[in-house]
């Protein structure tokens, strides 16, 4: 028997073992745990596998476990943005954010951050800023200049456009940029600002509900079609997918597909698959976890299947369960690949099967 299958029958069995010992230590009430993964998430994909960090992450060393064994990627998940960073007397905190940059350094991740520019946060150092004395467009040039400036060298990309389409699709949010710095004027400067200040990083616009909302969709993708004909150094399109259980399948592979035809990099920025945030409420839970399993398989494979230099990351928005945000929305939620205790569910195996659909060559890529 050649090593990789003497390894891999090793493996089988004491995961089946560790499996069975798992579900025996558990109440028989509960459901069967599923196998540990026989690939991390990273090795299996042929691109980077992110997950979303806080500084409280670090101190769980389960966590950190986790997220070393799995992850190629960290994006911080609050404590990049404004409403860290910015201090109501307009000067500029960093321990957080550099502890979480230090972190990834030590761990050879890479470091993606978010957000420059978002229309939920305008702190008081903006709200409260006494014009007078400092030019409004002067202190954003600033906080953009060193934040990205603070993080050259090390951060592969920034979403330095957050959120910028009305849910209904019908043009763009209304925010404290815009009024005070231009509807499109303070997007194309944040964009410009960004790209001196780290001409390296990848500086992409970023959205959520592109795949369930065809208008939104249609809206993001005109507007990215402005930035560009602006020569604005847009240099990546994130789809933050955070999707319902029962999203219909296909949907997030046509707006993979429609999002490649631009031709640049692709971030699946903040992944997540509610069972609670699903119109059919009632359904019962084992299928909404089906419908959850086949989401992570699908977006996983139809990210494997974009051209290589479009493939710039897949980022889950919290490992385990108990690190999402959708648990302070609904207790009973359960969106990411691993339970409360960091064990693999099946759609950690759905997902991991949709990244190795690449690693294998089996996902068609998508023309
Ligand atoms: O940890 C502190 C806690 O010590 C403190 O007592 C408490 C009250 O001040 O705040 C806690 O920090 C909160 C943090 O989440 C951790 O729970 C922040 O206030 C809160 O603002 C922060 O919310 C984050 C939110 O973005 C706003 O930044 C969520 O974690 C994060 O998941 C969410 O992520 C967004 C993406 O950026 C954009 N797309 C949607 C996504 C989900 O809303």
């Amino acid at each position: 028997m050649s090593g990789l299958s003497r390894g891999l029958s090793r493996r089988l069995v004491l995961g089946s073992a560790v499996a069975l010992a798992a579900c025996e230590g558990r109440a028989k009430s509960q459901p069967a745990l599923a196998p540990p993964l026989l690939k991390s998430l990273k090795d299996s994909a042929t691109f980077p596998v992110g997950t979303c960090v806080q500084v409280s992450h670090l101190d769980q060393p389960l966590w950190v476990q986790l997220a070393r064994a799995q992850c190629s990627q960290l994006t911080p998940e609050w404590e990049m943005k404004m409403e860290y960073i910015l201090q109501p007397d307009g000067t500029y905190r960093f321990d957080r954010p550099d502890r979480i940059a230090a972190f990834a350094k030590a761990n050879g991740q890479r470091l993606y951050c978010t957000t420059l520019v978002w229309y939920a946060q305008k702190p008081d150092a903006f709200v409260k800023l006494d014009e007078s004395r400092v030019n409004f467009a002067s202190a954003f040039d600033n906080y953009i200049t060193t934040v990205v400036g603070r993080y050259r060298g090390q951060a592969v990309g920034w979403d330095v456009v957050n959120e910028a389409v009305a849910e209904d699709g019908e043009g763009w949010r209304q925010s404290l940029w815009a009024d005070k710095l231009g509807d499109f004027d303070h997007m194309r400067r944040a964009f410009d600002l960004a790209k001196a200040a780290d001409p390296h990083a990848v500086l992409f616009i970023n959205d959520y509900n592109l795949e369930s909302l065809p208008k939104k969709f249609d809206t993001f993708q005109r507007l990215v079609e402005r930035l560009l004909k602006a020569g604005a150094p847009v240099g990546g399109l994130g789809c933050q997918s955070h999707l319902a259980a029962d999203l219909p399948g296909g949907a997030m592979t046509r707006t993979l597909q429609a999002l490649a035809r631009f031709g640049l990099p692709i971030h699946v920025s903040e992944l997540d698959v509610s069972l609670s945030r699903v119109e059919r409420r009632f359904a019962p839970r084992a299928e909404l976890e089906r419908g959850q399993a086949a989401l992570y398989t699908e977006t996983a494979e139809a990210f494997a299947g974009l051209p290589e230099a479009q493939r710039f990351a897949l980022t889950l928005w919290g490992l385990r369960d108990k690190d999402s945000w959708l648990r302070g929305e609904n207790a009973a939620d359960a969106p990411a690949p691993f339970n409360d205790d960091g064990w693999p569910k099946d759609a950690a195996h759905a997902l991991s099967d949709g990244l190795s659909a690449g690693l294998y060559g089996n996902a068609k890529p998508r023309r």
